[in-house]
């Protein structure tokens, strides 16, 4: 694997890429599946928490969560081209000073980000082969919510996952998605001291699961 872009991260989440997320979210803000995630943490009294968003795109998930009392966040994308629209979109919103942004691989790179309240993976263990080692190192940031959403893992799902990925395969794109099994999410979790305490499905035909966990 590529220390820098593992499954070819760079290259799918390109300069393009962050500009089309970043005209959607100007336009249309926060997706359904994302804006589940706010209004359950901010529910959860986040005034002044902090926050670490891994593989937060153009980072829309974590600065909505500012809005609503978060203090400060820390991202981590793989994607230089991603943190450098979230740099743009996080100064634009007059948060400039409360963000810093990383790029690199979290599970290589987690001995040197710190841990937060609340640690944010919105479609990003599906884009990772070793989900174990990036939950885990997930698992020990958080120190009271961490939040996933991920492909669930249903018969359609996994079909059309792998059509996607023989397309991939054949323009010689580096990129797969991963379906992994959320049991195995709740078992690491589990095993670090986690339960979940919100669970919810969003998008075409409920494709996203949506899974916050809580340290006990
Ligand atoms: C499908 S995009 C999702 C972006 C954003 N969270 C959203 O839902 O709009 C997946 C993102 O996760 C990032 N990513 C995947 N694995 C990562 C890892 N191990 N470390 C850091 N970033 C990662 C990718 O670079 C990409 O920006």
């Amino acid at each position: 694997m590529n220390c820098c872009s593992p499954n070819g991260l760079d290259e799918m989440f390109n300069e393009s890429a962050a500009r089309k997320d970043l005209k959607s979210y100007r336009k249309k803000g926060l997706d359904r599946r994302a804006r589940r995630l706010v209004d359950f943490l901010s529910q959860q009294d986040i005034s002044e928490a902090t926050l670490l968003e891994i593989g937060g795109g153009v980072g829309a998930l974590h600065l909505e969560l500012m809005k609503a009392g978060a203090a400060k966040a820390v991202g981590v994308d793989a994607s230089s081209a991603y943190v450098k629209a979230a740099t743009s979109l996080a100064q634009s919103m007059g948060y400039g000073d409360a963000v810093e942004y990383h790029v690199g691989d979290f599970a290589e790179r987690e001995q040197d980000i710190p841990g937060a309240d609340i640690v944010l993976l919105d479609r990003v263990i599906c884009c990772y082969p070793d989900m174990k080692a990036l939950v885990t190192a997930s698992g020990r940031h958080a120190q009271r919510f961490c939040a996933l959403t991920y492909p669930r893992r249903t018969w359609p799902i996994r079909a059309g996952v792998s059509f996607i990925n023989v397309v991939m395969a054949v323009f010689r794109r580096r990129f797969r998605i991963f379906v992994h099994h959320p049991r195995e999410v709740t078992a690491t979790l589990a095993s670090m001291g986690f339960s979940r305490v919100f669970e919810a499905y969003a998008g075409f035909g409920r494709m996203w699961e949506i899974a916050v966990y809580q340290r006990q």
